[in-house]
């Protein structure tokens, strides 16, 4: 499908998904995430892991589209909020690994949308935030609910209210990014942790995504059993045998994914 304000490019079982509007530093309109939603609804199944950067050289994402917001009802705001969250828990929810490669301003709904990736690596110039309150509004693709799961209740708050933009190595100390990367080698990063992923059992992978990301929304005893039973199913794979003997036979294994 072609799309006008994203790229998917794919190599080698990675997907690089870049949000390509750089003249509104990438800002999310109706269109742009209705385009990712698509994208992230129709991945080809060889992919095994997919990276989400942004066009242009200043922005990962500069937040929801603040010219297509100015105007909108509560009606409005309450359907573009709907699309912003089915398009992130659509993404949060793929079977593999997801992965923000967060190139420049990551502010509001940008924040948002590499919080609803699986991990988030930053480069130098990366700038986080969730200014929504110096516009009068609040967050509205998840950011207070996934924010807070990321950095606990109280950071989530102080970043919240002051709506500071962070940068890269404050991001990193507080947990929000997990490394920060030269500009020139981000990308480059991202796919090398990417490849480590495709060496394992894609079930597995997929499996340990499920329960943790399932899981965390439990309690422990909950959680647990979801673990117990993701653990059981996976010994009815052909991964775990092939996995298993390889060991025992000091030999890399040839997953299939079957
Ligand atoms: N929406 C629409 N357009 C945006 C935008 C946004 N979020 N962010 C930047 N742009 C546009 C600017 O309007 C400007 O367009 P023109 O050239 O046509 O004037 C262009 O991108 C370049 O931006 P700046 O000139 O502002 O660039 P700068 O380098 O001076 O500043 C910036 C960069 C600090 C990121 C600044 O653009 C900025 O503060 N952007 C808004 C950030 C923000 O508030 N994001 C939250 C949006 S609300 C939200 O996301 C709600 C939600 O949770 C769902």
């Amino acid at each position: 499908m072609a799309y006008e304000n994203i790229r998917l490019e794919i190599e080698e079982a990675i997907a690089v998904l870049t949000i390509d509007r750089p003249k509104a530093l990438n800002a999310l309109n109706s269109k742009t995430l209705q385009e990712l939603e698509s994208a992230f609804n129709s991945l080809p199944t060889t992919v095994r892991a997919l990276i989400i950067t942004g066009g242009g050289d200043k922005a990962f994402v500069a937040g929801a589209d603040i010219a297509e917001m100015a105007s909108i009802s509560s009606a409005q705001a309450r359907e573009f909020a709907a699309l912003g969250h089915r398009a992130f828990q659509t993404l949060e929810q793929l079977p593999i690994p997801t992965i923000a490669a967060v190139n420049g301003f990551a502010l509001g709904g940008g924040c948002e949308l590499a919080l609803a990736c699986d991990l988030i690596y930053a480069s130098e110039k990366a700038k986080l935030g969730l200014p929504e309150v110096s516009l009068g509004v609040i967050p509205g693709f998840g950011g207070t609910q996934r924010l807070t799961r990321v950095v606990g209740k109280m950071r989530a708050k102080e970043l919240i209210f002051t709506g500071e933009r962070l940068d890269a190595a404050k991001a990193k100390e507080i947990g929000l990014v997990l490394e920060v990367l030269p500009a020139d080698q981000l990308l480059a990063h991202c796919k090398a942790v990417a490849a480590k992923f495709l060496k394992n059992g894609p079930l597995a992978v997929s499996q340990a995504k499920r329960v943790i990301e399932f899981g965390a929304d439990q309690d422990l005893r909950a959680a647990n059993e979801l673990e117990r039973q993701g653990f059981a199913v996976l010994f009815g794979s052909e991964d775990q045998k092939e996995g298993m003997k390889a060991f025992l036979e000091k030999r890399p294994a040839g997953f299939t994914g079957k």
